[in-house]
């Protein structure tokens, strides 16, 4: 094999000789073909055979406008032959001013101040160490602790996953991490026979009222994915359950962290899942989507109330700590620029609200299947669980693997779906056809059929 080759089966060679893979087994690749990608196209991946794939899952959620868009790649390129970076403590530049303004424009009212970093985690890190630091400030340097909701993911450095609860990410390094309190979540799923989504929710806030009277003199804040749970299983819940939590976070004088880095953008039918309650938290992280897939880049947007608790002469020691070598770069911010522009001139969320529903006619018949418990949609995110028992909804033992199935079938038939564990999901490309988004459902429904002869 030379380097000239590159065919999937040359370039999987070289993959695994060296590379290592994030989410991975590596010992899987044995059995699981590694898939070469060498062009985008819309919706679609094109492998180096020429093989298509339908991106049901936008590469993990970051894509919106298609892969490799002709209008934000022409940005990127405009932007790489002006300034490619440049160090963002004390130099800015015109895209991050720009991206700081239409962020503020466009979020929930109250969110003045922009800090950038490189990827969700990080934005995650910034808004727990901010939330800390802003109460240390005030002189309240007991606060030391985060709330959490039972099922949620924030990400998998050390303090994004000290506030995660999906076990497969935190169990390992359980002792590396902070102790979070964990309140229960309100994912629909869970809510007692007849129970609606909306009382699940009440029911939840008395929980978490109950933590907050023990807990809110050690807690800096309480955060959550706001509307849908994703990497923990796609868990959606009631708007109700935001709105409550913004005034239990008043009335005990913590801080509510939204975490919007998978739903933000459009994913939930509004811009901002936060917006369907409406409420505005006191951070608010952003990534994924931010970059309509294309370049590395969070944000978090905070209050001037917790920007002024840090604004104070150099010898006061109160400045926030927090770097990374790429804070702002600038391509990054143009193409962030270039996706809000896309917002801005086209009717992203009606086209959207249109696809939602096409998916979610394609998917009510699945609610009868004798391995269905569940179908849950929000926006442009559809789940479907399946279980080994519909009645008692005992799920397949993960050890099974039924997801994978799903997914190998998936490779075969052109269509990038990858469940997590028994939930299969959809989160495609804005762009996607509703012909496309058949082809996708079909495959998947196929694929299930797959994975439950098993
Ligand atoms: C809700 C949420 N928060 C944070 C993250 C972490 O983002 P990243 O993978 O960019 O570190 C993710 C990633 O999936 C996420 O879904």
């Amino acid at each position: 094999m030379t380097t000239h080759d590159r065919s999937n089966r040359a370039l999987a060679q070289r993959d695994l000789r060296h590379l290592w893979h994030p989410c991975t087994q590596m010992h899987d690749h044995e059995r699981i073909p590694m898939v070469p990608i060498v062009r985008g196209e819309g919706a679609w991946l094109i492998d180096a055979d020429g093989r298509r794939y339908l991106d049901g899952i936008s590469s993990w959620w970051t894509n919106l406008f298609g892969h490799a868009n002709p209008r934000i790649a022409a940005a990127l390129a405009d932007q790489a032959r002006q300034l490619e970076h440049v160090i963002f403590a004390g130099f800015t530049h015109e895209p991050a001013i720009a991206l700081a303004e239409e962020l503020v424009r466009i979020t929930p009212p109250g969110l003045d101040r922009v800090f950038l970093a490189d990827n969700g985690s990080a934005a995650i890190e910034v808004a727990l160490k901010m939330s800390f630091h802003y109460w240390l400030n005030q002189g309240h340097g007991e606060k030391t602790r985060f709330i959490a909701l039972t099922g949620s993911y924030h990400g998998e450095t050390l303090g994004a996953l000290s506030v995660s609860d999906v076990a497969l990410y935190r169990k390992t390094y359980a002792p590396l991490l902070l102790t979070p309190i964990l309140a229960p979540s309100p994912d629909t799923y869970e809510g007692e026979p007849g129970e609606t989504p909306q009382q699940l929710a009440a029911r939840r806030l008395l929980e978490l009222r109950a933590l907050l009277e023990q807990h809110a003199h050690e807690t800096c804040a309480v955060i959550v994915e706001p509307l849908v749970q994703c990497a923990g299983g796609m868990r959606m819940y009631h708007p109700d359950y935001l709105a409550g939590l913004r005034a239990l976070c008043d009335e005990f004088d913590v801080h509510f962290i939204a975490d919007e880095i998978a739903v933000g953008f459009g994913r939930t039918g509004t811009l901002f899942a936060c917006e369907q309650a409406d409420v505005s938290p006191d951070f608010l992280c952003l990534s994924k989507g931010l970059t309509a897939g294309f370049m590395a880049l969070s944000a978090v947007l905070t209050t001037e109330r917790v920007y002024e608790a840090f604004y104070a002469e150099y010898s006061a020691g109160k400045a926030f700590l927090h770097s990374h070598s790429y804070t702002g770069n600038p391509l990054a911010c143009r193409v962030a620029l270039e996706t809000l522009a896309i917002f801005r001139e086209e009717p992203v969320l009606e086209r959207n609200r249109a696809l939602a529903a096409h998916l979610a006619g394609r998917l009510a018949p699945l609610r009868d299947h004798p391995h269905v418990a569940d179908v849950r949609q929000t926006g442009l995110i559809a789940a479907v669980e399946l279980v080994a028992d519909k009645a008692t909804r005992r799920p397949f033992p993960a050890g099974e693997r039924r997801g994978l199935e799903v997914y190998l079938h998936g490779l075969k038939h052109g269509a990038l779906l990858r469940p997590l564990g028994n939930i299969v999901y959809f989160m495609p490309p804005y762009v996607t056809t509703t012909d496309e988004l058949d082809h996708l459902v079909d495959t998947a429904v196929a694929g299930v059929e797959r994975a439950l002869r098993r």
